[in-house]
């Protein structure tokens, strides 16, 4: 098949690659031109496992090629996959601006004896009723030859493991209104592993929707449960086991630690929110969900507080800033939150901090007053506390003799559970992880 894709992001490039690696003729674009020439000369702009790989070798074979104007995506290609941003406005409603200017930019292609109808489909996360919205937004603008569908075919794949994620994801759901369309795409992925479900388009938008709500409520009920056993004396990794071990819970999305970040889950939760409010069926599960999420900084801060005196005078290394390990994005992460919290209960606190993949994008965002450094030692030399921040493998690797050696007092806020405390403890750091009783 012929394929175009419009949005070089993570799920563009990943999606264009990987249908190129099944053998379609793939043809990418994305406005951002100077992305659009990295690409071109086999640059990944992102930290994303096997992506290189998998693009490298589908340039070369031919079957992946790049541009940046998607107007005339439209002459060539069969299949066209929408899969552009739809970031946070202010309101917490999803921004279609990205969506509607490439709908809107599409030329009208001519008619051939042995026409089909094109698809365009949708794999940006993107409100109920956007699939319906934009088809009749293309038929009110195109000649009546330039027939079209577009459906909805959203996108569950996690940054870190997007290229896993392609060629073995969960469940594949597309939703269209058009029989011979739905056969045509249910063909087309026939060669990916996971369950195929067919639904209406309204389906599969809120599916993906309710996917990303539901992760965001099991994090902030662990969140919740966690602050609970901290308050009570229980310990809550060993409570997040238990409720695991229950096939109806799953182990999964129970980790309890500074929260959900990214460019997904924070901005489809509100969004979710919203839309429901005005379609009247208010989601305060949700809501909950969010503001729970978002105290979780403030939360450590607290605590630290409680470890540490007069921290305005002290010097706190954060280890991680990346939303998650694997990642170089920082997008509503974690950390961001956690500095402009500090700062602003300790003005005159001094903060450095260290990512394995992340400190580029940070340079780019974090205020003056924090010293990103070039490695985990760095940031700690000298420090009076450390928070991990995000999980990296690396900071599992720093022993007990490190963190005296090199801190000023080793007082560890482990915000991800990711080290061993009891050990730790045992060898004279202070470890305080979530959820857990401090052993001071
Ligand atoms: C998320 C979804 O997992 C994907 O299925 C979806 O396709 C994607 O959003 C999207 O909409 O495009 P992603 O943003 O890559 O993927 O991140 P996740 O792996 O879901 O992690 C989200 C956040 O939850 C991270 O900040 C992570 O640290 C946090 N988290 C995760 C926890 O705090 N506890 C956990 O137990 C698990």
């Amino acid at each position: 098949m012929k394929i175009a894709i419009v949005g070089a992001g993570i799920v563009g490039l990943t999606t264009g690659a990987g249908f190129a690696d099944l053998g379609h003729s793939v043809h990418c674009v994305d406005i951002d031109t100077a992305k659009i020439a990295q690409l071109s000369r086999g640059i990944i702009p992102y930290h994303e496992p096997g992506l290189e790989a998998l693009v490298l070798r589908n340039t070369s074979a031919g079957r992946l090629t790049f541009g940046h104007d998607p107007s005339a995506i439209m002459h060539e290609a069969e299949l066209v996959f929408l899969a552009v941003g739809t970031p946070s406005e202010d309101t917490g409603e999803m921004s279609l601006a990205a969506l509607w200017s490439v709908i809107d930019r599409l030329e009208p292609w001519s008619a051939t004896a042995n026409d089909s109808r094109k698809i365009i489909a949708i794999k940006s996360t993107v409100p109920i009723g956007t699939a319906e919205r934009a088809e009749s937004r293309i038929r009110n603008r195109l000649p009546v030859h330039c027939l079209v569908d577009v459906v909805s075919i959203p996108e569950f794949m996690r940054e870190g493991c997007a290229v896993r994620d392609f060629f073995e994801p969960t469940r594949i759901v597309i939703g269209t209104a058009n029989a011979t369309t739905a056969e045509r795409l249910n063909q087309m992925h026939q060669r990916l592993p996971g369950p195929i479900m067919m639904t209406d388009r309204r389906s599969a938008e809120l599916a993906k929707l309710a996917a990303n709500a539901c992760l965001a409520v099991k994090i902030s009920f662990a969140n919740e449960i966690a602050a609970l056993a901290e308050q009570t004396g229980a310990d809550y990794p060993s409570v997040a086991h238990s409720l695991g071990l229950d096939p109806r819970i799953g182990p999964h999305f129970l980790a309890a630690g500074l929260g959900y970040g990214g460019s997904c889950l924070p901005k489809d939760a509100r969004a979710l929110v919203r839309m429901a409010d005005e379609a009247g069926a208010p989601q305060t599960i949700v809501e909950a969900a969010v503001r729970a999420n978002a105290m979780l900084p403030l939360r450590m801060v607290r605590k630290l507080e409680a470890a540490l005196s007069d921290p305005s005078r002290r010097k706190v290394a954060l280890l991680g800033l990346a939303f998650k390990p694997g990642t170089d994005d920082i997008r509503e992460a974690p950390s961001l939150r956690l500095i402009a919290e500090l700062n602003r209960r300790h003005p005159g606190i001094a903060i450095t901090a260290y990512d394995p993949e992340a400190n580029h994008a940070a340079r780019k965002v974090v205020s003056s007053g924090v010293t990103i450094c070039d490695s985990a030692e760095e940031a700690l030399r000298g420090a009076d506390a450390a928070i991990i921040v995000t999980e990296w493998r690396e900071f599992r690797q720093i022993n007990a003799e490190d963190f005296k050696n090199w801190m000023n007092r080793p007082i560890i806020m482990d915000g991800r559970n990711a080290l061993d405390a009891a050990a730790l403890n045992a060898q004279g750091v202070v470890c305080i992880g979530v959820g857990r009783l401090p052993v001071i």
